[in-house]
């Protein structure tokens, strides 16, 4: 039966808040096309998505909730947010830089996650800039703010393009050297939000390659053909025609949780394509990053409610996270994401959207 109800943004009530002493708020964007996002400088998330479909009626394709307190509850799944310092796990909670050993809170023992105890998706930052296509926002990572060396301001836009596209730039500089991994943790469903699993989804993948994770999802440092198991999406491929087969990856991750090695990460052609099976919606991942974190959504357990009134079930929703390789600082063969005093980290996403042809 096809739902024929319009999709709503959030309301501003939910959002208009006072947290660790700063407002929060919730800004909405509009392109020419009448797509629509809504976000809030609560953790810089990206709430919600309204693209066309194959009948050009109007999906929210990210999830996400009607208030803060939603995002509060949801903390360790970080809807929507803006991950940082660290985006990804750091095993153990500690690495050496320039000689030193820095500790990081263990939020997902036996390591640290996504910026460990409050990160950059639990602050509040300050918005420097908005108009109808776009948001700057703004945050002063503190020198040894959750173990991190060095004062970081970092910069985040949200840009909504007339071609029906989200543009994330991130931007950083620090007095200190550091490390940094700043990524984007949005959930889609390109069905629209609470519409059942995404397993019928298609997923394209360039990347030949990825990196195998132990039983706590650190990686083991080596790059593995994905050629032969049920990681190639080289070829386009349903999410779930082999989520269930009996291998041994798939097991440490619950489902896919992993990073691939991008073939090719100028930004120029994508780099992931994923399609609705029943609303013909695609989109286009394009990134200057050499990773990305393919999440199944396996751990989602339907304890939360979404904005539209359905809970979050497993696998109803799946992030592509552009990012460096999870653990990079424990690699030296990774690519370094060491940012170090007097330079720039300037790095940019794009989720694209269209229907089929
Ligand atoms: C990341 C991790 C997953 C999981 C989700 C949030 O993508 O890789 O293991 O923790 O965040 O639930």
């Amino acid at each position: 039966m096809t739902d024929t109800t319009q999709p709503t943004l959030p309301s501003k009530t939910g959002f208009e808040k006072t947290i660790d002493g700063k407002k929060t708020n919730l800004y909405l964007l509009k392109n020419k096309n009448g797509a629509e996002a809504a976000i809030t400088n609560y953790g810089a998330h990206l709430l919600a998505l309204l693209v066309p479909d194959k009948d050009g009626k109007l999906t929210d394709v990210v999830l996400g909730f009607s208030d803060i307190d939603g995002y509060k509850k949801a903390l360790s799944s970080y809807y929507g947010a803006t991950i940082g310092r660290y985006g990804n796990r750091i095993a153990k909670g500690h690495f050496v830089l320039d000689g030193r050993r820095y500790d990081l809170f263990i939020n997902n023992k036996p390591n640290t996650l996504h910026g460990g105890s409050k990160g950059f998706n639990d602050v509040v930052w300050d918005v420097t800039q908005s108009n109808d296509q776009s948001i700057t926002m703004t945050y002063l990572s503190k020198d040894g703010e959750e173990g991190y060396p060095g004062n970081l301001n970092v910069k985040v836009t949200y840009e909504l393009t007339n071609d029906n596209a989200i543009k994330i730039s991130y931007e950083a500089t620090t007095d200190k050297n550091t490390i940094i991994n700043l990524t984007n943790h949005s959930y889609f469903n390109l069905n629209g939000v609470g519409s059942g699993t995404i397993l019928d989804h298609t997923l394209q993948l360039k990347a030949a390659n990825y990196t195998p994770i132990d039983s706590t999802l650190i990686p083991t440092g080596e790059i593995a053909p994905v050629a032969g198991t049920p990681f190639d999406f080289t070829k386009a491929a349903t999410i779930g025609s082999r989520i269930n087969n009996t291998d041994a990856q798939l097991k440490n991750g619950k489902g896919y949780d992993h990073n691939f090695v991008l073939d090719k990460h100028d930004i120029s052609t994508p780099v992931a394509t994923a399609t609705g099976d029943e609303s013909g919606i695609v989109l286009e991942v394009f990134t200057d990053e050499p990773g990305i974190q393919f999440y199944s959504g396996n751990f989602m357990s339907g304890s939360n409610t979404f904005l539209n009134g359905k809970t979050d079930e497993q696998r109803t929703g799946f992030c592509l996270e552009t990012q460096h390789y999870p653990d990079s600082p424990n690699h030296p063969k990774f690519p370094s994401t060491e940012l170090k005093q007097g330079e720039t980290y300037k790095t940019v996403t794009i989720y694209k959207f269209s229907v089929k042809k």
